[in-house]
């Protein structure tokens, strides 16, 4: 078969000091790189969600910490890190709820404080340290990909919701990620994408990507969720997660929650792919922030008014899915299974 258009797709990367990042608020209209070079480009690209996506917004992080590194123009270590703290504390509270942005920050943060040795040698290890979250975030989506398409079955019909596909990660992407690994081992699989309001990131970006790619897709409304089960038009159901708890509840883009507890009343397995970078060991449910968002996004769809423009509205940009619903979480270390305690407590002490 023909290479998939986002197969080697890169969302996020670096070039000559500068960070080249899609535009996603342009597609599906317009495949368009915006260009960040300071790490304040690169926070208000994160807020207005130029990049979104768990994954995608942990690497532009990253990458934004290397701008401020390299435009820093501090003649000491101590000022050095000083810049560097300033434009972690910014990046950091961009947006509250996927992990992956406070795990990047960390990771790039703990190998800057690492280095002894010159200005230059802690700004390359920045750089450095961003290049590998980027790089082994596609080598983590593709072995998922991979280890996640055995559960999917030739012919099979695949409900999505969000986008966690090419576009919400450095490349590949997490449940798209899985569809495309299964079509490229040959099955044949049609994807049921919902629009996923109010930011219609299924209708603007999974659709784009699917339809790139060549892969079947239908474009549903998130209201016809319920229809299209009772109707036994969909298999299986896979979506991605901004962080996953290490009792197995998965918070992931609003609405994911009705569609999961929906997949279970009508028996369809409930998958979620995601790599471990978007789990967080630490934190209980009652510490994570749910974001809310500007009440316009409900209020309008893009640029127009679809209601009175003084309504009181409500605009989480995520919800929360017990463990009871999920059957399986496909990572790139494996597959875990219920119980969640003790299957992710063992998927990570088999770290290496
Ligand atoms: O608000 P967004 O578009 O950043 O939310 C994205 C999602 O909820 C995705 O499903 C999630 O980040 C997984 S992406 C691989």
């Amino acid at each position: 078969m023909n290479k998939l258009y986002f197969s080697d797709f890169r969302t996020v990367f670096w070039k000559d000091g500068k960070v080249y990042i899609v535009d996603q608020n342009k597609l599906p209209l317009k495949l368009e790189f915006v260009t960040c070079t300071t790490y304040k480009d690169v926070a208000k690209a994160i807020r207005d969600m130029t990049v979104r996506g768990a994954p995608a917004i942990g690497a532009a992080a990253a990458y934004g910490l290397a701008l401020a590194a390299f435009r820093s123009t501090s003649k000491s270590v101590e000022g050095l890190m000083k810049d560097l703290k300033k434009a972690y504390e910014e990046l950091r509270n961009t947006r509250p709820t996927a992990i992956n942005l406070f795990w990047a920050l960390e990771r790039v943060m703990n190998r800057a404080r690492s280095v002894r040795g010159s200005i230059e040698e802690i700004k390359k290890a920045v750089l450095d340290e961003a290049k590998a979250i980027a790089d082994e975030d596609v080598r983590a989506n593709k072995t998922l990909g991979m280890i996640g398409a055995k559960l999917i079955d030739d012919g099979d019909v695949v409900l999505t919701h969000c986008n966690a596909g090419a576009l919400a990660t450095v490349g590949y992407g997490t449940a798209l990620g899985v569809i495309r690994a299964a079509v490229e081992m040959g099955k044949r699989i049609r994807v049921i994408a919902t629009e996923t309001r109010p930011k219609l990131q299924g209708a603007r970006l999974t659709v784009f990507e699917l339809m790139k790619d060549g892969i079947p897709v239908t474009l549903i409304t998130d209201n016809m969720v319920g229809y299209v089960m009772s109707k036994n038009m969909v298999n299986k159901v896979i979506v991605g997660a901004d962080r996953i708890l290490k009792d197995g509840h998965v918070i992931n883009k609003i609405g994911t929650y009705t569609i999961a507890v929906l997949a279970k009343t009508h028996g369809i397995p409930f998958y979620v792919a995601a790599p471990t970078s978007s789990f967080d060991l630490t934190s209980s449910l009652e510490d994570v922030i749910i974001e809310e968002r500007d009440p316009d996004e409900v209020r309008k769809i893009g640029n127009f008014y679809i209601t009175l423009p003084d309504v009181p509205v409500l605009n989480p940009a995520f919800d929360v899915t017990p463990p009871e619903y999920v059957s399986a979480i496909i990572t790139e270390r494996g597959i875990v299974k219920p119980p969640y305690k003790e299957s992710i407590a063992k998927l990570f002490s088999l770290q290496g």
